[in-house]
Parts: structure tokens; C-alpha cells; sequence
């Protein structure tokens, strides 16, 4: 999804830092919009701020400085409940006084809804998280996963706007968080709610988001559609924390245009494609993932490098072969390849030689 101006942008955090002690600040200049209608996902590992945010932006948090505004309105006067927003929090409990029925009608008897359509909502939210048997239980009588998913229903339930929603699916297993994920997105998408969705597993943000704001150390290293974040990360963190990613230490020798050439630690030279990196003698990450890296030199371009490496372990995992590298002084590369017919099997021990379109390898920041 295009970048928005915050002129039309639904959620707008602009600025925003928060501090708890006073000193420390576990948000650092917050500068995030939402259309309406997007998917977000903040993803990042454990205290980077992500629940920080969504406590700011639902109501139980203030910023420290900074504003968040929602529909353009700065919402800090706006009391939570008076918010519209459906949210599914950790520690966001079913009320146990009443009947799983009871906890997804109470939202829509607040907005002031007939029975009868009460009754039908809450029956169809139910069904969506396939707890249609479970309307007079009471939360005491169900499991983690069973009051997760019903959490999920109340938050859904009355159709709300913008929906928040922090690790919603980890008490899940993984056939019912992945059906969640689908039910998840496409309700989001069918009734054009905006979402924000926290998250620390990675394969879940990418197949879920229109976009995914990586989160380290209370700032977002980057902010972009799951594709773009796998393929083009903008430095080292992202790629080391996105899918499976080799590095290769090394020092800049040239820059020329899209490529530049790199002379790493062993004092082999290689190709890659500069993105963070400046000038000649810069230290430098080169990243590369493992389906990018070519056995076949007829596939690269005559005058490309090549590295020579020795087969550590090779693995057969059916649908593709992982295979680990020695090479340039690291025992951790790895390569996968497609099981095809023509697709050698390698074995321990094994000499081979390696390569990669200059655009495959990106030159990060060390
Ligand atoms: N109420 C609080 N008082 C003081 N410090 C807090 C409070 N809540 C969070 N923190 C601190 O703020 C930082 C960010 O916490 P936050 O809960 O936003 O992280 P997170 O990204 O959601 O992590 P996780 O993935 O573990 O849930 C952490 O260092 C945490 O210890
Ligand atoms: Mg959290």
C-alpha cells in the first residue's frame, strides 16, 4: 500500500515518544499512518515497544511527547471505551461473570442493538471462530485457546472501525492459528476494518499484512509490504530478522553505480548491490538468502566472482535440498535448492563453486 500523507490517513502517530520512568524511552519518534482499511503489522522482538503502542493508541497509555490522532482528530481527550475500537489484548479478559453469549452481546447491547440482531451477530461471530457450542459456557470453563478465540469474536463483533490486536493467536496450535490468520484477514478485509496487529512471528506478519513495521529498540527499522521487506531490507537488522538470511563480513573496495565489488575477511572478492553503505573502505554486511545463491555459473554473467566452497551437510527435506557451506571463513551458509529432476544431490566433503546476481547480495551496514 502507497504511503499516505497524514492528511488522509486514519491512524496517525506523529512524533510520538513514551517514556514509564522518565528517563528512558522505550518509543523513539513514532511516525506511523494508516489508510483506512489497512492491515498493519508491528513485528519485532520482546520489549521493542509494540504493545506500548497499541496501549497508546487505544487509551490506556499516554505519549510522553507527540500526538496520535485517529480520523485526523487528536484522540488524547477521547476516553478509551468512547473510541470505537475493538481490541484483543493479553491481558484484555472475558468478563467471568458471564456466558461466552453474554461477552460477545454486551458490546451490542452498549450500542444499542435489538435482540434479534444481537442474537444473529453473535451467532455468526461464534461460528467464525468455530465455537458455536460454547454460547452458555462461562470463560472459567473453556480453555487458553478457546477464551482467546472467543476474545477475538468480541472484538469482532460489533464491526468496529479499527481493531487492535497483541499476539491474538498464540495460544493457538498451528492448524487453528493458521485458520485464524485466513478468518482474521479476510473479515478485516470484507468489512474494510482497519487493523493493527502485534506480532513476534514473522511468517504470520508476512502472509497477514498489507504492510509489516519492523520494530527494534523503540523505533521502526522499516515499514513495508511483506515482499518488499523480504527481499530489499533496508539494513542488517531487517534482514537477519526476516527469513532465513547468510552474511558475509567484508570492506568496500569500489562502488559503481547499482553494483560494487567487496573484499571480505578471507580476502576473497565478491559482487553486490550497495544500499547502506557509502564509500570505499566501509565495513560492510553483505546479505544473502539462500535460495538466491547459483551452483550454475551459466546462469551468471561471465565476468561475475565466484566463491569456492565445501559441503558441510547437505539435507533432504523433500520439497527443497538445504545445504551448508564452508566458504570465506564461515562454516554457516546455507543454500536451498528446488528438488527437481535435474537437481544434483551433493555429498559432505564435496568441492563446488558459488555465485549470485550482484542484486541478490545486499551491501548492509556492519
Ligand atoms: N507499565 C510499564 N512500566 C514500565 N516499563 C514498562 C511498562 N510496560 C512496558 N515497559 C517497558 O517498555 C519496554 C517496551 O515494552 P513493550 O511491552 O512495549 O514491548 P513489546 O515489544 O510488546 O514486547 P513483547 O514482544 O515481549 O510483548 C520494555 O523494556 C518494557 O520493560
Ligand atoms: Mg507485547
Amino acid at each position: 500500500m502507497a504511503d499516505v500523507t497524514n492528511g488522509d490517513a486514519f491512524v496517525a502517530f506523529e512524533r510520538v515518544q513514551k517514556s514509564y520512568d522518565g528517563e528512558t524511552l522505550v518509543v523513539k519518534d513514532l511516525n506511523l499512518s494508516l489508510p483506512k482499511g489497512e492491515f498493519l503489522t508491528m513485528l519485532g522482538p520482546s520489549g521493542s515497544g509494540k504493545t506500548t503502542c497499541l496501549m497508546m493508541l487505544a487509551g490506556f497509555e499516554t505519549a510522553t511527547h507527540g500526538e496520535i490522532k485517529l480520523d485526523g482528530k487528536p484522540i488524547n481527550n477521547i476516553p478509551p471505551h468512547k473510541r470505537g475500537i475493538g481490541m484483543v489484548f493479553q491481558n484484555y479478559a472475558l468478563f467471568p461473570h458471564m456466558t461466552v453469549a453474554e461477552n460477545l452481546s454486551f458490546p451490542l447491547e452498549v450500542r444499542r442493538m435489538g435482540k434479534s440482531d444481537r442474537e444473529e451477530k453473535v451467532k455468526r461471530a461464534l461460528e467464525m471462530v468455530q465455537m458455536g457450542e460454547f454460547g452458555g459456557r462461562r470463560p472459567a470453563q473453556l480453555s487458553g485457546g478457546q477464551q482467546q478465540r472467543i476474545a477475538l469474536a468480541r472484538a469482532l463483533v460489533f464491526e468496529p472501525e479499527l481493531v487492535l490486536m497483541d499476539e491474538p493467536l498464540g495460544a493457538l496450535d498451528k492448524q487453528l492459528r493458521e485458520h485464524m490468520q485466513f478468518e482474521i484477514t479476510n473479515i478485516a478485509h470484507n468489512l474494510g476494518i482497519t487493523t493493527v496487529y502485534v506480532t513476534h512471528d514473522q511468517t504470520e506478519a508476512l502472509t497477514m499484512s498489507d504492510r509489516v513495521a519492523v520494530f527494534d529498540d523503540g523505533r521502526i527499522q522499516q515499514l513495508a509490504p511483506p515482499d518488499e521487506l523480504y527481499e530489499s531490507p533496508q539494513n542488517s537488522f531487517v534482514a537477519q530478522f526476516i527469513g532465513e538470511n547468510n552474511t558475509l563480513e567484508g570492506t568496500i573496495q569500489e562502488i559503481k553505480g547499482n553494483t560494487c565489488t567487496v573484499k571480505l575477511d578471507d580476502g576473497s572478492i565478491i559482487d553486490a548491490k550497495p544500499v547502506n553503505v557509502v564509500k570505499p573502505g566501509d565495513r560492510t554486511l553483505i546479505s544473502i538468502r539462500p535460495e538466491r545463491v547459483e551452483m550454475n555459473k551459466e546462469r551468471l554473467s561471465p565476468d561475475a566472482h565466484t566463491l569456492r566452497a565445501e559441503v558441510v551437510e547437505f539435507i533432504y527435506m523433500g520439497d527443497i535440498f538445504r545445504t551448508r557451506l564452508r566458504v570465506a571463513g564461515t562454516e554457516d551458509f546455507v543454500i536451498k535448492t528446488r528438488n527437481a529432476p535435474d537437481q544434483r544431490r551433493l555429498k559432505k566433503g564435496e568441492q563446488i563453486e558459488i555465485g549470485w546476481l550482484p542484486d541478490d547480495a545486499r551491501a548492509l551496514d556492519a
